[in-house]
């Protein structure tokens, strides 16, 4: 089946990843490619339109980031959004300004009429500006499009050759036509019709994954997060018993997961599921240790040791399967200096595939984390597996500050039952990004009864988030916070006093290590 692509050029925006969400959402496969690519990386995806990113940089310092040219000679509609218009003025002769004040903010734009991109869009708009370059004469062929106040060249295009600039951002909701614009671009100028959606892609995923394993076979950490399981099911529905899944019991699950995992897994979905029972070696390594980044360190590390003996076990694996998203693979190959560092390896089952000389299956390297829960609904996933809090990999391990023992984990499992189950009742469980508990190393007194108690304290943790990157503390209802406060403390023997921590992210993260 042929896709059609559209490729975004990315300079370094903080809103790229924006525009490849405005494309998809008009059901448009699109891709992201550095802004530094040669010209066989862009036309070897065929691309029906290229998006110029915006970008923090100006166009008129020396080393600014440039495209290759020919580009603008593909034969396919370019637009260059802000940063990206700037450099259509600069690379086809047009004269670009640099100011040393940005304009930012909300702008009244005013369209002139004839051009395709603004087709059925009212005379005056609002629309959103950050920049400080502009352009201030236009490349041969260009005409004015629209004006703001601040911009009189704010949008310009050379309409024979389908070359648009727009000094605004129409990706962000800032801008509420926006949509309409990317519409008249994909739709009228570029052609692209509405071909993208999960039900395509799940389909030419399976294709592609039978064609890639052939008769070999594939292993899957399942860890029973969203993005394992809808990977598990779709490898399932591909290759069937060519796909052996393995989960890991680390002792640092939350309660029931590990019988959840399984019977949902291999009754419900007749899958390939081998469940280790490792929880006495983490244990054991985890002994004594209470610096968290160690913590990480052990885990992982007895993680990759007892998936290897499994993958080994499990007898002539050519594949390792991994529910890598598309911002993990964008954040590994950053327009600016290579891999950022923030990359995060917790995704990847580290030094595994070079290590056992297995080959790499990334169904999901180009999609967003909502287009993975959308293919799980595709593939029928239930919805309480689709909408899942994250849970991080090295578990309630950084959710008991200090020693990690046994008696500890019980109990931090029982107040997180209780927490989830009203938090769930109270209808939080959606509407909070994570809600968790955290178990502190300090004791305080308490009484109960006519006795004193001496015992542990409890923090909730409730975050808002749109992806994790940054948080705030939810914003729960008094009533609800005393319910679980009151339960936790009648319920869990071992915890008498629960505290709600306040804290957003930055400065604090959202784990507690
Ligand atoms: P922080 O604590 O850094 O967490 O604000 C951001 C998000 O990442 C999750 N997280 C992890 N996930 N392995 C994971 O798979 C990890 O080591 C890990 N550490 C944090 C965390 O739960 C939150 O959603």
């Amino acid at each position: 089946m042929e896709r059609e692509t559209v490729v975004i050029l990315d300079f370094g925006s903080q809103y790229t990843q924006l525009i490849a969400r405005r494309v998809r959402e008009c059901k448009v496969y699109c891709e992201i490619l550095p802004f530094g690519v040669n010209m066989t990386a862009v036309s070897s995806l065929l691309p029906k339109a290229v998006i110029l990113s915006g970008g923090p940089a100006s166009v008129t310092a020396d080393k600014s980031p440039v495209c290759v040219p020919g580009v603008f000679n593909l034969g396919v509609p370019v637009l260059g959004i802000c940063y990206g218009m700037q450099l259509e003025g600069k690379l086809l002769g047009g004269k670009v300004q640099g100011s040393r004040t940005r304009e930012y903010g909300f702008a009244e734009f005013i369209r002139r009429s004839g051009s395709a991109l603004f087709s059925g869009l009212p005379k005056k708009f609002s629309v959103w500006m950050s920049h400080g370059d502009k352009v201030t004469g236009l490349p041969k062929g260009f005409s004015i499009i629209g004006s703001t106040p601040g911009s009189r060249i704010c949008a310009m295009a050379d309409e024979k050759r389908g070359i648009y600039g727009v000094q605004f951002h129409p990706e962000v909701v800032h801008t509420p036509l926006g949509k309409k614009i990317f519409e008249n671009f994909l739709y009228g100028i570029a052609g692209c019709t509405r071909s993208w959606s999960m039900k395509s892609f799940v389909k030419q995923s399976i294709e592609e994954i039978r064609d890639t394993v052939g008769p070999k076979k594939v292993i899957c950490a399942l860890s029973g997060g969203v993005d394992s399981s809808v990977l598990a099911v779709l490898l399932n529905k591909a290759i069937g018993k060519r796909l052996t899944c393995v989960f890991v019991d680390n002792g640092l699950l939350r309660k029931g997961e590990r019988s959840l995992v399984a019977k949902k897994f291999r009754e419900h979905y007749r899958i390939n599921l081998r469940v280790i029972d490792a929880e006495a070696s983490f244990l054991r390594r985890l002994k004594g240790v209470a610096d968290p980044e160690k913590k990480r360190k052990i885990i992982g590390k007895e993680f990759i040791r007892i998936f290897e003996k499994e993958a080994r076990g499990a007898g002539n694996i050519k594949f390792l399967a991994q529910g890598t998203l598309y911002p993990d693979l964008i954040e590994s190959r950053s327009a600016f200096g290579g891999p950022s560092a923030t990359i995060k390896t917790h995704h990847n089952v580290g030094g595994l595939p070079e290590k056992m000389d297995l080959k790499l299956i990334e169904p999901f390297k180009y999609l967003f984390k909502d287009e993975v829960r959308l293919a799980g609904k595709e593939l029928g996933l239930p919805d309480d597996m689709i909408y899942r809090q994250p849970f991080p990999g090295p578990g309630l391990a950084v959710r008991i500050l200090g020693d990690v023992t046994k008696k500890r984990l019980d109990l931090l499992r029982e107040a997180d039952v209780i927490l989830i189950d009203e938090i769930r009742k109270a209808g939080f469980y959606k509407k909070t990004w994570q809600t968790f508990c955290v178990l502190l190393p300090v004791k305080s007194v308490g009484v109960m009864g006519d006795e004193r108690t001496y015992e542990n304290v409890a923090a909730i943790r409730s975050v808002t988030s749109v992806d994790g990157m940054t948080a705030d503390w939810a914003r729960l209802p008094q009533e609800l916070l005393a319910r679980i406060s009151n339960r936790i403390i009648n319920e869990v023997k071992g915890i008498n006093r629960v505290v709600y921590d306040i804290s957003s992210k930055p400065p604090a993260t959202i784990e507690w290590e």
